[in-house]
């Protein structure tokens, strides 16, 4: 058996504060609102609460653009409110892990305001400012959100590097005393009882030196730099440095959000012993369905492509390093949507999709509404978006670039982050119940049918399915600890692997199509009378042999 540990077993339930419960009728989530549904979460099962950032922000990029890391953004309340929020969790058992969004700062942040001020300004090397080059930007790197990553201010004529928005600029990790300042503010936040971490793009916290030109076969304005600040030369120095300086002082979990990791990348990340993090989200499925212009070039996923990758990432780190089990979460579309199907076989669908991850190896993520199975939304125009990437693509490939609005909106309803974003769905009333005001993104349509209040009246809705799901693994230490095998590799339809801990064998089988498919019990999997264990159909009499699955259905069987 591997190392046991608390953060292994848990659920974790990620939240979008702003998109989660408004309790002051504003149409933005908050703290409060939050607390007010704390029953709902401890009846799901869930162990642990990760919170997107709450921190003081101008929210150009809703909170990961922070502008005090020691003060709550006003409209989620207070920290005062945060304090109660955190002591609630506790009192009921659970935990709550912060985001850390420390790539970056807002460029409102007094840090970055110095900095700016001019070239002798203490704060100066906070950030990284390099001249132009011929009158233009000090190198040819894209911003993740469209145009350069470079920013020119007038005040020093000089431009600052940011990898996100304008509104985002990176810090200097080279300086220690960025560093320090770091450490002291999560020792700050630790102090105050929180139990972990999420860290945002932690792996572009250092940079190649020279920051030279990304290859650029297109001959394109910008060009993707991702290669010279992702898995940087000191970067594992830093997370070290972060660990032996704070992190190993507390009983806490951390997970680094890691674009661009390969599975040894991982093991150097997240390696039992290595001393840095104790799990990443890695991104390879979230791929599946990009072409080679990226993210928005929407091409159809294959069930070989995520069958091959899951697999690499279960073999390659087990006993080594913990997986972290996600289909969706604030920046990614909606699981049910874009790995099932969002129309007639949503509830079977988001129910196998579950079990699919879940039943892995590794600490499972709940997205908000993913457990009510909510859905992508298509708006039609483009002014009902809020997201910062959705408006910078807007601009630069519509507006400038007069290409057409029809594809780019179609793109957008496949792969924007506001499909994620729109409110929870509590209930059937005005706004999905989400607030008394005007949300500050509207709620999706069909929040009349799929909400909160149905699920949780209905025994056969996803919710509940989830909660047997969670239980399951509670009870279970073969859903935590055992070895992961695929099975049945080049089946078209079907997606099975076994879990197997001691003498005892899980084989869980997945049909990712609306059809009809049959599939064989395999040969490798020794059985005699195999114990039915959860599905999202009622269990069916027949041949085990050779079983009829019918759409989307899933099974568990203990052999
Ligand atoms: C990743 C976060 O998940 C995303 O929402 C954010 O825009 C970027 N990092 C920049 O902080």
């Amino acid at each position: 058996m591997q190392k046991r540990a608390w953060w292994k077993e848990a659920v974790v339930y990620q939240i979008y504060p702003r998109s989660f419960m408004d309790s002051n009728g504003d149409g933005i989530g908050d703290l409060n609102g939050i607390r007010s549904r704390l029953d709902y979460l401890q009846t799901l099962g869930v162990d642990v609460v990760w919170l997107c950032p709450v921190y003081d922000s101008p929210n150009d990029d809703n909170g990961y653009d922070i502008r005090d890391y020691y003060s709550i953004m006003r409209e989620f309340g207070t920290m005062q409110d945060f304090e109660v929020l955190l002591a609630d969790l506790h009192e009921r058992g659970m935990k709550l892990v912060m985001d850390l969004v420390v790539n970056h700062t807002s460029d409102e942040h007094a840090w970055f305001q110095a900095s700016r001020s001019s070239r002798d300004n203490p704060y100066r090397d906070w950030y990284i400012w390099r001249p132009g080059r011929d009158g233009r930007e000090p190198n040819n790197w894209a911003s993740h959100f469209s145009g350069s990553a470079w920013e020119w201010t007038e005040e020093t004529d000089e431009y600052y590097l940011h990898l996100f928005s304008r509104k985002q600029p990176d810090l200097n990790w080279e300086n220690e005393a960025v560093r320090n300042a770091v450490y002291d503010m999560m020792q700050w936040w630790l102090d105050k009882g929180i139990d972990g971490f999420r860290m945002d793009v932690i792996n572009a916290i250092s940079k190649v030196p020279g920051l030279p030109d990304a290859p650029n076969p297109t001959g394109a304005r910008y060009a993707w730099g991702g290669q010279f600040f992702y898995n940087g030369p000191k970067v594992h120095d830093y997370l070290r440095e972060m660990y032996h300086r704070v992190l190993s002082k507390y009983d806490i979990m951390t997970v680094g959000e890691t674009g661009q990791v390969t599975t040894a990348d991982a093991i150097l990340y997240a390696g039992e012993d290595r001393g840095e993090l104790n799990m990443v989200f890695q991104f390879e499925h979230m791929d599946l369905d990009s072409g080679p212009g990226g993210k928005w070039d929407v091409r159809p996923w294959r069930l070989s492509d995520l069958k091959q990758v899951m697999t690499r990432w279960q073999k390659d780190l087990y006993g080594k390093a913990w997986n972290s089990l996600y289909l969706n979460n604030h920046d990614q579309p909606r699981a049910v949507s874009r790995f099932g199907d969002d129309g007639k076989y949503r509830v079977v669908s988001a129910k196998m999709l579950a079990t699919f991850l879940h039943l892995q190896q590794g600490t499972p993520y709940i997205y908000q509404g993913e457990e009510i199975g909510m859905t992508n939304v298509a708006f039609s125009d483009i002014s009902d978006y809020r997201d910062v990437e959705i408006l910078n693509l807007w601009r630069e490939r519509v507006v400038e670039g007069g290409e057409d609005p029809t594809s780019i909106l179609a793109a957008i309803h496949k792969k924007g982050r506001d499909n994620a974003r729109t409110p929870m769905q509590w209930d059937d009333s005005k706004h999905a119940g989400f607030t008394t005001g005007t949300p500050w993104i509207r709620v999706n349509p069909n929040y009349r049918r799929i909400h909160v209040k149905e699920a949780l009246a209905n025994p056969d809705s996803v919710l509940h399915y989830y909660r047997t799901l969670i239980a399951l693994r509670k009870a279970h230490p073969i859903v935590v600890y055992g070895r992961y095998d695929l099975v049945a590799a080049d089946h078209p339809q079907v997606y099975a692997y076994t879990r197997t801990l001691d003498d005892e064998v899980w084989l869980v089988i997945c049909n990712f199509t609306a059809e009809e498919v049959s599939f064989d019990w395999p040969e490798e999997v020794p059985t005699s009378e195999p114990e039915f264990l959860i599905g999202n159909y009622p269990e069916q009499e027949g041949d085990i042999r050779r079983m009829q699955l019918r759409p989307y259905e899933c099974r568990v069987y203990r052999a």
